[in-house]
């Protein structure tokens, strides 16, 4: 089964979509790591503004997923990346080397491949409507700016940091037009997903609402 989950950056959807597969003992692909690593190398060799040569880096990808007591691992080749995938270059780096209609072309395959080895929970942004448009059960996961801003907040807060909320706001508004408005494969909620706002949801209760939509979707289709 293929459970695709889509949404905004921030929702949340990462670390609940992580907890409910481990629950499920199923596999979860996080494509997002996946634009990280292109990122990653094209900032180390300097062409991250050259869409050819991040396709080519995209296309030759040798990426793996490990799993491990501390969580999921990322590799490329042998090199544990991660970490280095997750820093605030990287991170800048991806949000102009996703939108890449080149690189996105060459990275269907890998998602394809993984997610189609095993039951896996694959979450991004444009997996129900491109690279699984035949997902058994598609979700489109939402939170409202505030929401979500409250909880970036509560994770600044628990490091001992300071940030101002209505700017946190205005940064996750933005985020989220620069998503849904890009040219090549904008945040589009498909018409079969079915949407999960967890606004006025806790971690656990946002758990069990993506397991009760898995589990009937299993029913309906046994
Ligand atoms: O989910 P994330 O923040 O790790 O995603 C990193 C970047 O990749 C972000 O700019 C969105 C983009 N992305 C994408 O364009 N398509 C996907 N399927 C997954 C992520």
């Amino acid at each position: 089964m293929i459970i695709a989950i889509d949404g905004p950056s921030g929702a949340g959807k990462s670390s609940v979509s992580r907890e409910v597969a481990n629950r499920l003992g199923w596999s979860l692909l996080d494509t997002g790591a996946i634009y990280r690593c292109v990122a990653l190398i094209a900032l180390e060799k300097h062409v991250d503004n050259d869409p050819n040569a991040c396709a080519e880096i995209a296309k030759s990808l040798d990426i793996r997923f490990v799993a491990s007591k501390a969580g999921q691992k990322v590799f490329i080749g042998d090199r544990d990346v991660t970490k280095d995938i997750r820093t605030f270059e990287t991170t800048q780096c991806v949000n102009h080397v996703s939108p890449m209609p080149e690189v996105r072309a060459q990275l269907l395959d890998i998602q394809r491949r993984l997610g189609h080895a095993t039951d896996s929970i694959v979450e991004g942004r444009d997996i129900g409507s491109v690279v699984f448009p035949d997902a058994e059960l598609k979700v489109f996961y939402t939170a409202s700016p505030q929401a979500r801003a409250m909880r970036r907040m509560k994770e600044f807060q628990a490091k001992g940091e300071h940030f101002d909320f209505e700017e946190v706001v205005k940064q996750i508004k933005l985020r989220d037009e620069t998503e849904f408005n890009r040219e090549h494969s904008p945040l589009v909620k498909c018409e079969d997903a079915i949407v999960l706002d967890t606004s006025d949801l806790d971690f656990e209760e946002s758990c069990q609402a993506l397991i009760r939509l898995i589990q009937n979707r299993q029913k309906e289709l046994a």
